[in-house]
């Protein structure tokens, strides 16, 4: 897939709490065709500390508008300077990078922990064009950690899960009583040991599982090696043959 590098303008930017921030960036140009779970590369400007570009999932697609959006935590010196742009700002993207999720299967379950649920929103959209209301669970230490609570309604059934019980049911996401329901596939991104667990139950169960991973990136292209993932088939760049994979090609992910 072609990929590209320009500046989006800043057209919107909300905030959620104190960790969390989303950026509505516009092209002036019609946008290639955009997979649920690929992601682009951000140039970090403004802080001579910041080298490398920072990669942040696709988190909706308007194709009307040409717009992206972009749901940002704000964990250290280049998230930090994202935050700080504003509308009118330029922002500079590497798009759209890696293999995203397969939008198979009919009964399907959305799983995300953290900022692990910014990549559903276009993958809940693109179900529910082709027909199928997915189930989201999306889960966090407590609902003020969960940036988004409504925006996933008009595609999807919700569901929360927090460990203080603020929000949904009380305790981890992979105890939530939605797992007892059948799904033929599981779509999954968050925390390494939530996917893991996540995965090890997809495989018991026989239900495909779907995860994207977050390995610390450099080029985004395929280029350094510096993100790989141990899979059945070797080695393998999470920028380029991912960010997702199914859990089961993945070394020690559903069964250790
Ligand atoms: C494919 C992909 C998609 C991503 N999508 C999103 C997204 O949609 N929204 C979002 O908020 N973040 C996302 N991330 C994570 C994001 O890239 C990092 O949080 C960001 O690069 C941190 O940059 P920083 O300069 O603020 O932090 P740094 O100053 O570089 O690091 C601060 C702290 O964050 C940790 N950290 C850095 N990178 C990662 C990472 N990849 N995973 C876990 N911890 C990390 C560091 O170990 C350090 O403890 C994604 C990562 C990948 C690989
Ligand atoms: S980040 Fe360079 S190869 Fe993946």
């Amino acid at each position: 897939m072609k990929k590209y590098i320009s500046d989006f303008t800043i057209v919107e930017k909300q905030t959620y709490g104190q960790q969390y921030f989303k950026l509505v960036l516009k092209h002036p140009d019609v946008l290639p065709e955009i997979t649920p779970g690929q992601f682009v590369e951000v140039e970090v400007k403004d802080n001579k500390n910041v080298y490398l570009r920072r990669p942040i999932s696709i988190h909706d697609v308007d194709t009307q508008d040409n717009t992206i959006s972009l749901l940002i935590q704000i964990v250290g010196k280049g998230t930090t300077t994202l935050s700080q742009l504003e509308v009118g700002d330029k922002l500079n993207l590497v798009y759209p990078l890696g293999k995203g999720f397969s939008t198979e299967g009919n009964n399907v379950l959305l799983v995300g922990g953290g900022c692990g649920l910014a990549p559903l929103l276009h993958t809940a959209r693109c179900y529910a064009a082709k027909g199928i209301r997915t189930k989201v669970l999306l889960g966090g230490r407590t609902a003020n950690l969960i940036p988004i609570k409504d925006e996933f309604k008009p595609f999807a059934e919700v569901y929360f899960s927090t460990e203080d019980g603020s929000l949904g049911e009380k305790g981890l996401v992979t105890t939530h009583t939605i797992f007892s329901q059948p799904y033929d596939r599981i779509i999954t991104c968050g925390p390494n040991p939530m996917m893991k667990a996540i995965a090890r139950y997809a495989n018991e169960k026989g239900i495909e599982c779907e995860v994207s991973l977050e390995n610390s990136m450099a080029c985004g292209i395929g280029a350094c090696l510096c993100c790989v993932a141990d899979t059945d088939n070797g080695h393998k760049c999470v920028c380029k043959e991912g960010p997702v994979f199914n859990a089961k090609d993945l070394v020690k992910w559903s069964n250790s």
